[in-house]
């Protein structure tokens, strides 16, 4: 699906990749830096990735998405909890793709879609106080802090 031509890039809902897709995001996961900011730190396996990927089927509250541009593969974002308002977002960039400014490219487009396509009027997101480039990135893309716990800030965009 072309979701926006401003923003020129694909996405590709996980129940739709390809076998090489899924590979990659499987790699991607697995990557340090995307498990020390994720709360499950455990090394994913190729069957519960798989069965993770097939478990999207049919589920209207969860949405993930795999994001292409001409250079390729540059990462993935989540939609998840998703009601009639808003949903919590996740995401993480391919850690091979160093160009910076990949996590905000990734971060507009899934604001587009929740906002355009889904008709949400804000996101959630939940950010480990040790991951500083994420909280720059959501600062700097409009999320306000709601509240904290010892290890992390909670943050919300409103459309
Ligand atoms: C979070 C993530 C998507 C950010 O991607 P990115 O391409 O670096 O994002 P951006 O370049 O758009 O923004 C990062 C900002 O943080 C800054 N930054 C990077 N490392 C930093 C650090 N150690 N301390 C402070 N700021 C830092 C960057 O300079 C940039 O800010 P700037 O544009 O003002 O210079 C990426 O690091 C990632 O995939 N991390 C693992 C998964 C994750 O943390 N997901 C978010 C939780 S939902």
């Amino acid at each position: 699906m072309q979701i926006n031509e401003a923003y020129l890039h694909e996405l590709i809902d996980f129940t739709d990749m390809t076998s090489q897709q899924r590979s990659e995001v499987l790699e991607w996961r697995n990557h340090e830096s995307v498990r020390n900011s994720s709360h499950n730190r455990e090394i994913i396996s190729a069957e519960d990735h798989v069965n993770f990927i097939n478990g999207l089927k049919g589920d209207n509250t969860r949405l993930y998405f795999y994001v292409e541009s001409d250079e390729g593969g540059i990462g993935v974002f989540s939609l998840t909890d998703i009601t009639v308002e808003n949903a919590v977002y996740g995401c993480y960039k391919n850690p091979d793709f160093d160009k910076k400014g990949t996590g905000t490219e990734i971060t507009k487009l899934a604001a587009a879609y929740a906002r355009e396509t889904l008709g949400l009027m804000s996101l959630n997101v939940e950010v480990y106080l040790d991951n500083p480039a994420s909280l720059r990135m959501f600062e700097k893309n409009g999320y306000k802090e709601t509240g904290r716990t010892n290890d992390l800030v909670k943050m919300r965009l409103d459309f």
